[in-house]
Formats: C-alpha cells, structure tokens, sequence
C-alpha cells in the first residue's frame, strides 16, 4: 500500500505564498470535516453545471461521506494549516457512488481479476481549486487500487468531476439521469480507465503551477 501520510503536496495558500498540502488516511474523527468540504466544494465548483436545488439534494445522498471506504483504509484526505482541502478514494466494494444515507449501497467485495475497482467521492476546496490536488489524489488511489490487483477504475462522474477524469485518461460513457431521493433528476457520467503497470507513479507528487 503507499504511506498516504508521506505524500505532500505544495500548493498556493490564501496568502498566495507556498505551502504544504499533506495527504493522509481518513479516519471516522474526520467524518464532519469531510461533510463540511463536500458541501463547501460542491457549493463553490459545481454552480456553473448544475442548479442550486440539484445540488442540495444531492448534498448527504449522491454527495457525502461513504464510511465504508474510511473504515477500509482507502479514503484519503489532504490537510493544510489544520484544515481539509481535498478528499477522495477509492473503492474495493460494489457502490459505484453516494454517501451512507444514499440508498442502495452494495458492500460486496469486487474481484480484481475481473472487475473494476472504484474511484470514489473527489471534493476539493474552491480555495485550492486548478492546482492539481484532484489529480494527485487520483493517481494515489490508482496506485493503491493497482497494487491490490486491479488493472482498470471505474466510477460515476458529476459533471465538474468529468473534467477532471477526462483530463486524467478517463473515458467518458453515456450520461445517465438519476434520479435523486427528494425526486430530484441530475446528470452524471459514468467513465472508466485502463491501468498500466506504472499508473499513478509519476503523478502522486507535484506542486502549483507558476
Ligand atoms: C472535480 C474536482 C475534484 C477537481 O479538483 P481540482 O483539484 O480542481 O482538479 P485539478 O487541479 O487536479 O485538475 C486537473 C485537470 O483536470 C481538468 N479540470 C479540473 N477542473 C476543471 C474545470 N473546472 N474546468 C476545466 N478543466 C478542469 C484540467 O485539465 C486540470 O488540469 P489543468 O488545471 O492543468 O488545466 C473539483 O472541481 C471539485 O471538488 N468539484 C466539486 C465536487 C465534484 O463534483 N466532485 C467530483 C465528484 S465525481
């Protein structure tokens, strides 16, 4: 497994001067700080693909802290100044999406030689947005999810977070609409990705863009 808690990632802070951005393992204690970064995040970057009413009602269904993957061991956060700035994982059960209150979770364990292993939940905060914190926490859980044996993710994209995949050579498949607990309907896009041997390897480390 790679030792989250020894990738450091600088990025620009408020100040505009450069810091550290340190990616750990989640633990439970993190639950209500990642609930809080999920609302903020999905509030601050998702407002130019989607309604505000589409995004309250996904907030704590679609959108929100699935405990399973922490108490795996395979979610990670990034921390800076005492604060969360990203979050992300991956999976090695069945639930393709959604946080613990979202219905129909399938906790079933996949089978790396023949299925996909999940990404899973990628929130960073606007503040930190374009410096590469979503691309560095990929290529962690690509790692991780290559050297428990699987060879390609899967996952299902908000629209925000399709830009991000695709730009990580994720290919994109027909958008769904689904259908939210409030009766909501919102769009999403599943994708998937191929893993070579070297995947995630170069792209765990990095820092801002000058
Ligand atoms: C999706 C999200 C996690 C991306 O995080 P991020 O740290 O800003 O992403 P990165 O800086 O690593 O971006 C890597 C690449 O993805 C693409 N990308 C990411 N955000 C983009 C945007 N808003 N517009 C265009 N391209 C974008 C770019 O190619 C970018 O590289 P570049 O900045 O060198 O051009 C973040 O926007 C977010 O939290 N969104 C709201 C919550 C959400 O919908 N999460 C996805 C759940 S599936």
């Amino acid at each position: 497994m790679v030792a989250a808690s020894l990738v450091e990632f600088a990025v620009r802070d408020r100040s505009c001067t450069t810091a550290l951005a340190r990616f750990r393992r989640a633990s439970l204690d993190d639950v209500l700080a990642i609930e809080r970064l999920v609302a903020v995040a999905a509030r601050g970057l998702s407002r130019e693909d989607y309604s505000d009413v589409q995004i309250e009602a996904a907030l704590g269904s679609a959108l929100g802290v699935d405990s399973q993957l922490i108490r795996d061991g395979t979610y990670f956060v990034a921390e800076l100044h005492d604060g969360l700035v990203a979050c992300g994982g991956w999976s090695k059960r069945m639930t393709l999406f959604g946080g613990d209150k979202d219905p129909g979770r399938q906790p079933s364990l996949l089978d790396p030689s023949s299925d996909a292993a999940r990404i899973r939940a990628f929130f960073v905060h606007p503040d930190y947005a374009r410096q590469g914190l979503g691309r560095a926490m990929l290529a962690l859980c690509e790692a991780e999810a290559r050297s428990s044996g699987f060879t390609s993710t899967e996952l299902v994209a908000t629209l925000p977070g399709e830009r991000l995949y695709a730009a990580c050579g994720y290919l994109a498949q027909a958008p769904i609409e689904h259908t939210l607990p409030s009766g909501v309907r919102i769009r999403f896009v599943p994708m998937r990705k191929q893993l070579t041997l070297e995947t995630g390897a170069s792209d765990v480390t990095g820092g801002p863009r000058t």
